[in-house]
């Protein structure tokens, strides 16, 4: 069981520039929401109440601005500064003192995930997780840019950005591990690039045969938002399911509401507070489909 969740909001987001000179990259518009929200609605989604978000020292005030305490969305949300990018194990060695003895989960920020079960396939995956490290693999077209997937008969191996490799399968940005995680994470080296790699660490779970791979399946999407094209990319996607389905992506006082985490009176004063917006009329509707 998981019920500790870090989400990782830092980062310098160097290929989104230069808006990311002024504003945290997760704050962008994607669709009609800020970027945070798609991620957040993940941890939501898998019931993850209790959440640690990572944030630039500059951006911290912003990221309150637009998500406080998490009590809006009935959950807890505290905030730690990362200094530097120093990659993405630093979230464990930032995180040690929320994670305690727990499990945890952890959601890069700029990470999009959605798909008919994939909420029952990852809870699913969740429920049963009691030690090691669980990872999800999504078939790509582009594997260099990731963190890779290689199998062959002598067992599986984890490649950085392999500029050749017959693999198609890329690491997603959610993993869930147990609370050895600080520990092993502040045992690692800075890579040639000068972080803390995911992959580093996740061969010293692999070395002790503690690291299950699920496969996300072509019925699931998994999106980045790395660089402008991207969210560009990812936004159209959203826009045209929102549009078909007239069901938004990633609306986090309907999760809530949905969940009765939140009130009514609550939503009503969101609903205010957010003023006239798409967003706003579509949580009217969530309130007058519910009467
Ligand atoms: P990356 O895409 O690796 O880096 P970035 O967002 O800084 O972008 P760029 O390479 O364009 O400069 O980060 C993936 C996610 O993890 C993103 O949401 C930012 C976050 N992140 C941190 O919060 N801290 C870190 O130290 C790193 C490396 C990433």
């Amino acid at each position: 069981m998981i019920k500790k969740g870090i989400i990782l909001a830092g980062g310098e987001g160097s290929r989104v520039g230069p808006s990311t000179k002024a504003i945290s990259k997760h704050l962008i518009p994607l669709g009609d929401k800020p970027i945070i929200f798609y991620s957040l609605s993940i941890l939501m989604l898998l019931n993850i109440k209790n959440i640690l978000l990572i944030v630039k020292k500059q951006d911290q005030a912003s990221f309150k601005k637009l998500l406080g305490n998490g009590k809006n969305f009935g959950i807890k949300i505290k905030y730690i500064i990362q200094k530097k990018p120093k990659g993405l194990p630093d979230a464990f060695i930032l995180g040690k003192k929320f994670i305690k003895n727990d499990n945890v989960a952890l959601i890069l920020g700029d990470n999009f995930f959605h798909g008919q079960g994939l909420i029952e396939f990852l809870n699913n995956a969740l429920k049963n997780f009691n030690f090691g490290a669980s990872v999800f693999s999504y078939n790509v077209k582009n594997p260099s840019a990731y963190g890779v997937i290689e199998q062959n008969i002598k067992g599986i191996k984890f490649v950085e950005k392999p500029i050749k490799t017959k693999s198609k399968k890329a690491i997603t940005g959610l993993y869930f591990f147990d609370n050895n995680v600080s520990k092993l994470s502040s045992k690692l080296r800075k890579s040639k690039r000068g972080e803390l790699e995911i992959i580093d660490l996740l061969k010293l779970y692999l070395k002790d045969k503690k690291i299950k791979i699920k496969d996300l399946g072509r019925g699931s999407t998994w999106l980045d938002t790395g660089t402008s094209k991207d969210i560009l990319k990812a936004g159209n996607y959203i826009e045209i399911i929102e549009e078909r389905q007239n069901q938004k992506i990633a609306c986090l006082e309907e999760i809530a509401f949905k969940k009765k985490w939140i009130s009514r009176k609550l939503v009503k004063s969101r609903i205010k507070y957010y003023g006239k917006s798409e967003y706003s009329n579509y949580l009217e509707e969530i309130l007058n489909d519910d009467k």
